[in-house]
Parts: C-alpha cells; sequence; structure tokens
C-alpha cells in the first residue's frame, strides 16, 4: 500500500476471510481514508452503486431436485479456454492498495488461471505486467492468464494507436475499449509512486471551466469522448478481437455488433458515473435479445457472491467480471489475497451451480430464476 496506513498488508490469510464481505470489511484498516473512499464511492446519490447489490438481490433462485451433478466451470471466451466464468474488471491505480499492484494481481490472476483486464491507467507497464503473467506461468508449467486490454482513447488517435501497438507487441489477447467514463469527475489526487505510468508523455485532458464560458458540452473533454467514428478506426487498425464496455441499451449493442465488435461488455462502471443508470443485470437480457447471441456478452457491477455468477449467467452471461473485490483484496492481503479471492468466488460458483442441480454452466437457464418479494 502507498501512503500512510496503521495496517500493513497480511502476509498470511486469517481464518475469518471467508467471503468477498469479510475482504471488504476488512480492507478499510489496510487502505489510507482517500484511497478507501476513492474506490468504494459512487456517483451522485449511489443510487446506481446501490442498485448494482439490490438488483441482484431481488432475484431468487429454483434448483432442481435429485440433479445428475457430473459438470464444471470451464468456459470458453473469444477462443480460449478459462477455468471460470469469472474474470478481474480492468481496475486503475492498484498500488493504491498494495505496493505490488496490477503485478500482484495479474499473478494470483495466473495462479488461479483467470481472466484478467488490465486498464490504460494501471499503476504499471503493461508490458511488465504481461512478463510477471508469463514469468509465473512458466514456473507453474501453465499458460499465464488470458490477459486483455482496456483502452481509454486518448486525445490524439496516434496515442490510442501506441497503445494498442504495445498491448499486441506484450500479447494481450483482446481490447476492450470503455465507452462510458470519458465524462467522469476528476478523481483522487493520487499519493506518490502511484501514476498512469502507461501514459508518460502523453497529455491529459483535464476538465477546465471559467466561470461564464463553455462548462463541458463543446470542450476539449467532450471532443476527446469516443464516437461511433473511433470504433470503426479501432476496428481498421487491430485484428484483435474488440469488447465494448459500458453499454446498457440493446439498440446500442445492436450497433456496436454491426461496426464490427467481438464481444460486448454491459456495464455501468461500478455506479461511478452517471447515476440513475439500472443494474447491468436488469439490463442484460434486453441486450442478449437485441444480440441474438452474435457475441459473448460480459456484465459487470456489484458480483459479490457465486449465486450473482449463477444469475448473470441464467439471464444471457458468457462470464461476469469483479472490480473493487480486487483492490480489497490487495490492501488486505496483496497476491495470496486475490488468490483467494478469486477461489472463493470460484468455491461458491460451484456450490451454487451444485446446489441448483445446473452441473453446468450451459444448464443456468432463466427459468432457474424467481422475481423475490413480488
Ligand atoms: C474502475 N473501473 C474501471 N473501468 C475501466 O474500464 N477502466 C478503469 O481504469 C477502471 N478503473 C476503476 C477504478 C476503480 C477504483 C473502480 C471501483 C472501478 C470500473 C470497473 O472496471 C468495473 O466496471 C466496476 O468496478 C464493476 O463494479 P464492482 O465490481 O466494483 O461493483
Amino acid at each position: 500500500m502507498v501512503g500512510d496506513v496503521s495496517h500493513p498488508p497480511l502476509s498470511a490469510i486469517p481464518e475469518d476471510l471467508r467471503s468477498l464481505a469479510d475482504y471488504e470489511l476488512r480492507a478499510a484498516q489496510h487502505l489510507t481514508p482517500e484511497a478507501w473512499r476513492h474506490i468504494q464511492e459512487g456517483a451522485g446519490r449511489e443510487i446506481t452503486l446501490y442498485e448494482n447489490r439490490a438488483a441482484f438481490d431481488r432475484i431468487g433462485l429454483l434448483p432442481r431436485a435429485m440433479a445428475d451433478l457430473d459438470g464444471g466451470t470451464r468456459i470458453e471466451l473469444l477462443g480460449r479456454s478459462h477455468a471460470s466464468p469469472i474474470l478481474l474488471a480492468p481496475i486503475a491505480y492498484q498500488r493504491l492498495a498494495h505496493p505490488d499492484g496490477e503485478l500482484a494481481a495479474v499473478r494470483a490472476a495466473t495462479a488461479l488461471d483467470t481472466g484478467m483486464v488490465v486498464s490504460t491507467l494501471a499503476s504499471v507497464t503493461i508490458e511488465d505486467i504481461a512478463a510477471a503473467a508469463h514469468s509465473l506461468g512458466r514456473e507453474l508449467e501453465r499458460p499465464a492468464a488470458p490477459l486483455w486490454f482496456q483502452l481509454y482513447l486518448q486525445p490524439e488517435r496516434e496515442h490510442s494507436l501506441q497503445l494498442v501497438r504495445r498491448a499486441e507487441a506484450a500479447g494481450y489477447e483482446a481490447i476492450v475499449l470503455t465507452i462510458d467514463a470519458a465524462l467522469k469527475p476528476a478523481g483522487m489526487t493520487l499519493p506518490p509512486g502511484v501514476d498512469a505510468v502507461n501514459l508518460a508523455g502523453m497529455p491529459r485532458p483535464r476538465q477546465v471551466s471559467v466561470p461564464g464560458g463553455r462548462i463541458l458540452l463543446g470542450t476539449p473533454l467532450t471532443d476527446a469522448a469516443p464516437k461511433w467514428a473511433d470504433l470503426a478506426w479501432l476496428r481498421g487498425v487491430t485484428t484483435l478481437p474488440i469488447l465494448v464496455k459500458g453499454l446498457v441499451l440493446g439498440e446500442d449493442a445492436r450497433r456496436t455488433v454491426d461496426e464490427g465488435a467481438d464481444g460486448l461488455i454491459v456495464s455501468n462502471h461500478g455506479g461511478r458515473v452517471l447515476d440513475g443508470l439500472p443494474s447491468a443485470i436488469e439490463l442484460i437480457q434486453s441486450v442478449a435479445e437485441a444480440t441474438q447471441g452474435r457475441v459473448p456478452l460480459l456484465l459487470d457491477g456489484g458480483v459479490r457472491q457465486g449465486t450473482d455468477v449463477v444469475k448473470a449467467l441464467a439471464l444471457g452471461a458468457a462470464a461476469v467480471l469483479v472490480g473493487r473485490p480486487q483492490l480489497h483484496a490487495l490492501a488486505v492481503a496483496g497476491m495470496p489475497g486475490v488468490a483467494h479471492m478469486i477461489h472463493l468466488m470460484r468455491t461458491e460458483l460451484e456450490a451454487a451451480m451444485a446446489q441448483l442441480g445446473c452441473p453446468s454452466v450451459a444448464m443456468l437457464t432463466p427459468d432457474r430464476l424467481v422475481a423475490l418479494g413480488g
């Protein structure tokens, strides 16, 4: 962890950490108050942040009795096998939570054969992150974690292109274009030692408004926000699969696929951008209807336990991503913390599938769900 905190990361995992909720409770002690607030907060009155959890909790589960339980959690995604339908979401500045930051997270992902999406705003270079995955993979005699690179478009296309080329050269297997966060209020002031090292030498757009002048619309900040033409440009410059993250509407999803996207991530950015957006779990079915299985759909926002994954898959998601819990686990115990967090999620997922009588992900269908309290 970078900055002054009373509790450094633990070197062993205490027995009382048995769920992602336990990690979250514990993490506050291992983070500065500023970092804790930055990680936890949502936009506005946090209506969307609240909904991300509440919407999962409104869905009940209907098990099949006495089912045969031979199966597993392995899935195919964009031509690559994954141990389970759980991936690590792109999270900026992981050195806020632990001095090893993204290096610890990617080692945990590799140890657990879990996909990781690396942020443009990572606090370690994307080359070093990929190298850490490959070197642990070699040590363990198995492939490195599947790595995808999350792209925030830069004001100059040449800089976005540099990032894409670096990701390709470092062996990233897909580009995740995040479209929903260009117009987000500026975050916390970063402590020394934590920076967007991958953007070194590139200009950083900031909102500068003068009284009586333009506030946001028509300023350089809105000019730099992603447009449809940018997706077409990206499709033209890389042969890697492209996933678009931050979509909520079926109509937009259909157009995105028509324009060449290979996957979609239904997301409201963890409730951090537009307060009032519904949760991804509530929207996924309409996106699935609009896209008719043409590309895999992923979702994130509020995924905290195995039953959440089951619900998302039953409603049409191919996989889910986990955001804040990565930082909670990093802050508490670094690499072993993240590995344990992924293991907990996976154990809970298998238990939920077994208890539901659905031993394979293909058996998770909407008829296993029911609205609670209705
Ligand atoms: C994010 N998220 C994010 N998304 C992205 O595309 N690029 C990024 O750099 C970041 N950075 C980031 C930092 C922090 C502190 C948070 C909490 C979130 C959004 C993230 O990928 C994901 O959409 C949400 O975190 C999912 O919600 P949960 O799992 O945190 O509830």
